[in-house]
């Protein structure tokens, strides 16, 4: 059974994550979409807020699974007898970083591979942090997360405004 962990911040998913994760649901048995939770970065939506917002836009991948995890990714992939790591690239400007990224990994342990899915041409721009920016200026996030993080994050901004007045 071929195992592979998508490991990522995921603050929040967006379509293009939800992409790259429907590409591996079809190559790999089972997949666990693994939130990292860093201690010292503290994020816009809680660990626990993006692993249920993810539970939410995944429902139709059975072999997809959510968990959240802290420490090494490549020992976090041991322990769940994973033998592949998933990442995304999205444009030249990721390779850097992913190359790097892989080759601690393979150092770590050389006996889980990391496999590059890359994004359709219309999710290679988004990021994470520009979903959070358009947001924050009243800009329209509709086309590129999936309706439960629109949901959620419209809500949790409303709120906010709220308390700010
Ligand atoms: N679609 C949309 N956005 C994407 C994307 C895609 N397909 N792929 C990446 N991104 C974006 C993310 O939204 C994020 O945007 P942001 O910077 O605006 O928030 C950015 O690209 C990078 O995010 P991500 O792919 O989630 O990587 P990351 O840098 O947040 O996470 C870890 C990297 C968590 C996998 C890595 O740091 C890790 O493994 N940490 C655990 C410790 C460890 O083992 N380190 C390695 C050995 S030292």
């Amino acid at each position: 059974m071929k195992v592979a962990i998508y490991p990522g911040s995921f603050d929040p998913i967006t379509y293009g994550h939800l992409d790259i994760l429907k590409n591996a649901a079809g190559i790999f048995d089972k997949i666990i979409i693994a939130v990292a939770h860093n201690g010292e970065k503290q994020g816009f939506l809680s660990t626990e807020e993006r692993v249920s917002l993810i539970k939410e836009s995944i429902q139709d991948m059975p072999n997809v699974e959510v968990d959240s995890f802290e420490g090494l990714t490549i020992e976090y992939a041991k322990k769940n007898g994973a033998n592949v790591l998933i990442r995304g690239l999205r444009a030249v400007s990721d390779f850097e970083y992913e190359m790097q990224l892989s080759q601690t990994n393979s150092a770590l342990c050389d006996d889980i591979k990391t496999v590059f899915l890359t994004t359709k041409p219309e999710f290679n721009f988004i990021s994470s942090s520009t979903i959070k920016e358009i947001l924050h200026n009243g800009g329209d996030i509709s086309k590129f997360v999936p309706k439960p993080v629109f949901k959620h994050l419209t809500g949790k901004i409303g709120r906010a405004s709220c308390r700010e007045r």
